[in-house]
């Protein structure tokens, strides 16, 4: 997924070094943007900022960086320590490749630095001031370092040849990396989609500088734990040999008793606010430990590694966290982002039908709420994608999380356009309820929400009844059910306690055609009473 390979880091920190040993390894041209700048300036760098100013040397940095990004042919560059403080150089290095952040502890770079006495901002300093103003300057540029994909330890420690081959161990990971979730609120994720991703992830534990710093706890349920006893040993393997946490498995049991459970089971055991949860299950497993993560000691950082279809395309991506209360599904929640999602393609293989279909439901979702052309690839890719073909698997999981992030990036906290992913919900929820989460899992209760869905819009012409049948065709070709048995009033009072409709306006979202949804309130009860007919009678006839 990556284009160009840019380093950043402190002075000292060996980017230009290991950047060099990367180049080779992988067979790029390597460039050095400050070596450019003085070569196309014909001055020193030095030289640049004492006649020209630091204003005109950003300028001439912006230009080179800009021109180098969009060259087609891959490289290997080692960006200028300032580099990163513009904020349009960090948006052409995010469009054209990953960018990796070297470090060392102070004391290596000072030591580092004293070697050779070139570098005009530590001359003069002897070698306490020198350590001194490294951690000056390290504290304040911690902010720039920080938009690094990943980051990689160069102490003196590691020869380069070791660096080296972690940044490319790195960067062979970084090939599953498929976007980067980024929200209103500023926090930035990646995803990754692949195959056997779990056993080699350590690696990325490392990038993500959560290894060796912290300790690791993987979340899961007693179904998964069983299905992919395997794939937990890999992830205990590839995370300093992690404790492994159960929760029961279902709807029914995500509730504040369980994640008691996993409180208690956290502190009898001293985790430490230096802990990472690893969630590894469906949606369930990442919401409540997600929840869990968001509220241990007042937030610690999690992963999440989803199991099911739905959880890949949905639950994980968007960082909404809760446990459902006896009054309400999702009632207790939070917020709260994690540090990476890594959807490993082949633990769906043990993956129930029916819940492969439920993943499916969210999947339709997004082309009827947001993209008409990727609807139109899941109408004429049934066949593979039953047969679970990867490639296709993967197309279909990438697009889903790309519109959930681009949604999610617009509107985190639910405020406007997230609004939109609430399609077929309001009325899933209730059947959820209705039903005590026992008959339906999510998605198909989703499924079957999106019916009730699109018959109100088709009964006020919002959209065509073609377009309501051509959505319903598709859920048929996919074998979800098609009726739910219901009274008027069981699902009005159902559905009044679902915190999606306000007590008094209650706002449902409704297609206006494949491919575009909008919010609708203020609906005449009886239409909506209709609607839920028309899932209703099938099973009566
Ligand atoms: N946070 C969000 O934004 C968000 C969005 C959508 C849904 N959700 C929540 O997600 C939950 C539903 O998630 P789900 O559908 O993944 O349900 P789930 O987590 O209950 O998983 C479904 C079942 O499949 C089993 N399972 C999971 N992975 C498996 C595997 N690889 N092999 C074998 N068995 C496996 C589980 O043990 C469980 O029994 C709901 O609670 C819903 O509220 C949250």
């Amino acid at each position: 997924m990556y284009k160009h390979i840019y380093f950043t880091g402190f002075m000292a920190s060996g980017k230009s070094r290991v950047g060099r040993h990367v180049a080779e390894r992988l067979k790029r041209p390597f460039i050095d943007t400050d070596f450019l700048i003085a070569e196309q300036a014909n001055k020193s760098i030095s030289e640049i900022f004492e006649q020209d100013g630091e204003a005109a040397f950003r300028k001439m940095e912006l230009e080179v960086i800009e021109k180098l990004a969009t060259d087609p042919e891959p490289k290997v560059i080692s960006l200028g320590g300032g580099a990163l403080t513009q904020a349009s150089v960090v948006k052409a290095i995010r469009q054209s490749g990953v960018l990796i952040r070297l470090w060392a502890e102070p004391e290596v770079l000072s030591e580092r630095i004293s070697r050779k006495n070139n570098r005009p901002l530590m001359a003069g300093l002897d070698d306490t001031q020198r350590l001194e103003k490294v951690k000056t300057l390290l504290v304040e540029r911690e902010v720039y370092y920080s938009k690094a994909d990943f980051s990689v330890e160069s102490s003196n420690e590691y020869p380069e040849e070791h660096v080296t081959e972690r940044v490319v161990r790195l960067l062979h990971f970084w090939e599953d990396h498929v976007l980067n979730v980024e929200t209103s609120s500023g926090d930035r994720y990646p995803i990754f989609i692949g195959n056997h991703l779990l056993s080699r992830m350590g690696i990325l534990l490392e990038g993500l500088q959560l290894m060796p710093s912290h300790d690791f706890l993987i979340c899961t349920d007693n179904a998964v734990a069983k299905a992919q006893s395997q794939a937990i040993s890999q992830l205990r393997n590839q995370s300093s040999q992690s404790l492994v946490f159960k929760f029961r498995s279902g709807e029914i049991n995500k509730n504040f008793n369980s994640l008691n459970q996993l409180y208690t089971f956290m502190l009898r055991r001293h985790f430490s606010r230096k802990t990472c949860l690893l969630q590894f299950g469906g949606g369930v497993v990442g919401d409540m430990a997600g929840f869990g993560a968001a509220t241990y000691q007042r937030g610690i950082p999690f992963i999440q590694l989803p199991t099911t279809l739905l959880s890949m395309v949905d639950s994980s991506v968007g960082g909404k966290v809760a446990v459902n209360h006896i009054e309400g599904k999702n009632m207790i929640g939070a917020f709260y982002q994690p540090k990476a999602v890594i959807c490993d393609i082949s633990v769906l293989s043990t993956l129930p039908h029916q819940e492969f279909l439920a993943g499916l439901a969210e999947i339709i979702k997004y082309g009827v709420i947001y993209d008409a052309a990727f609807f139109d690839f899941i109408e004429n890719h049934v066949e593979s994608i039953l047969n679970k073909d990867p490639e296709i698997l993967k197309q279909l999981i990438k697009r889903s999380c790309e519109i959930k992030a681009e949604v999610v990036g617009i509107d985190e906290k639910e405020t406007g356009l997230r609004a939109i992913l609430n399609y077929g919900h309001t009325f899933g929820h209730a059947i959820e309820k209705l039903t005590n989460y026992q008959k339906f899992s999510h998605g198909i209760a989703v499924s079957l929400g999106m019916r009730v869905a699109g018959r109100v819009a088709t009964l006020l012409n919002l959209w065509t009844s073609q377009d309501e049948e051509r959505q319903n065709n598709l859920l048929n070709r996919f074998g979800f059910p098609t009726s739910f048995n219901v009274s008027a009033e069981e699902a009005w009072k159902a559905m009044s306690i679902d915190k999606k409709v306000d007590k008094n306006n209650r706002n449902y979202i409704l297609p206006h055609k494949i491919g575009f949804v909008e919010k609708h309130s203020n609906i005449d009860e009886q239409i909506i009473n209709n609607a839920w007919d028309s899932i209703r009678a099938k099973e009566e006839l």
